[in-house]
């Protein structure tokens, strides 16, 4: 194999595609695709991509992850999260390169209290969470040398997201009335991309011998609220109120409760995210602008 690896990067211009694409630098050459250069609802642009780059790694962090639009399109999410992904799979395995894949939370139904582990039965809610589910599946199907991470509540410095949402409402508002009853953990996308980039400094060959489904997040655990609370910080105006999901209503369903248990990823890959506080609390004190991709 070359020395130095080809990785294709999708969805390069997303939150995590941002943050990963510098990271992922210092490892191989990446060819960055972003929607407008790679359309993963088209299954020929995706075969055609990978064949003409040639990977060794391909890192798919391109999904379709507007959740309560996905309610009314369906077959978009579904050709995107679930269909492209295993397209990915089968040209990855073809060539024999490696897949990293991302995943999320909302394949579970959140009636658990207790940390979900990989095995967990999925029961998603939502066509979002379904989309996701059939993804993972599809990856499996096909037997290729993959890593599927399950994530939540990814949050960064650019993009459509709680963080930025919350600190422009902070800016002209006096209160903020955020869902309490909804539990997670927030992950910043700077950590995902360099727990990305660690496991992929080992090398192709340790890599694809640890495919498999991870759980991949900070540790600890927020509501919203909390979570908001923690970015607004400890001050008078806005004030930020507890409600109760009942009285936000969205059209797609949320997992009451969507923390992963993390210990398989820990023990295979001898290292653990740090607690989400502790990742808000560096993001929070980076320049507002995210690095290109
Ligand atoms: N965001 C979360 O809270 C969350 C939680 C758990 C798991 N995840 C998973 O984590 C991964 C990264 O998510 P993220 O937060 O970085 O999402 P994101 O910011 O929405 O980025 C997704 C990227 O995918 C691109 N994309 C969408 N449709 C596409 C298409 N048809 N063809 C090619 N690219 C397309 C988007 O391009 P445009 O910008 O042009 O639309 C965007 O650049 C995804 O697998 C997601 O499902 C996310």
């Amino acid at each position: 194999m070359k020395s130095r690896p080809t990785i294709l990067l999708t969805g390069a211009g997303g939150q995590l595609g941002v943050e990963l694409a510098p990271l992922l630098r210092a490892h191989g050459d990446v060819v960055a695709a972003s929607r407008a250069t790679l359309d993963l609802a088209d299954a020929d642009a995706i075969v055609a991509a990978v064949r003409g780059a040639k990977p060794n790694l391909i890192v798919n962090a391109a999904a379709y992850t507007a959740v309560d639009l996905a309610e009314k399109e369906a077959t978009l999410a579904r050709a995107v999260n679930a269909r492209a992904p295993g397209i990915l799979a089968e040209e990855a395995k073809r060539i024999g390169a490696v897949l990293i894949h991302y995943s999320t939370d909302y394949v579970f139904d959140g009636a658990r209290t207790t940390p979900y582990p990989e095995d967990a039965p999925a029961k998603p809610l939502n066509v979002y969470g379904a989309s996701k589910l059939e993804g993972e599946r599809a990856i499996a199907a096909t037997g290729a040398r993959a890593l599927t991470f399950r994530t939540s509540w990814i949050y960064g410095l650019s993009g459509k997201n709680f963080l930025l949402t919350i600190r422009r409402l902070a800016g002209d508002r006096d209160e903020l009335r955020i869902v309490a009853d909804q539990i997670g953990v927030p992950n910043w996308s700077r950590t995902l991309a360099e727990a990305t980039a660690r496991v992929v400094s080992s090398g192709m060959a340790p890599l694809a011998e640890r495919s498999g489904l991870y759980h991949l997040s900070s540790t600890g655990q927020a509501s919203w609220y909390e979570f908001a609370r923690a970015i607004v910080g400890d001050v008078a105006r806005p004030r930020v109120v507890p409600i109760a999901t009942s009285e936000y209503p969205v059209p797609a369903r949320r997992p009451a409760y969507g923390v992963l248990a993390t210990h398989r990823f820990q023990e295979v890959f001898g290292f653990a995210l740090p607690d989400w506080r502790e990742a808000l609390q560096r993001c929070a004190s980076e320049p507002p602008t995210a690095p290109k991709a």
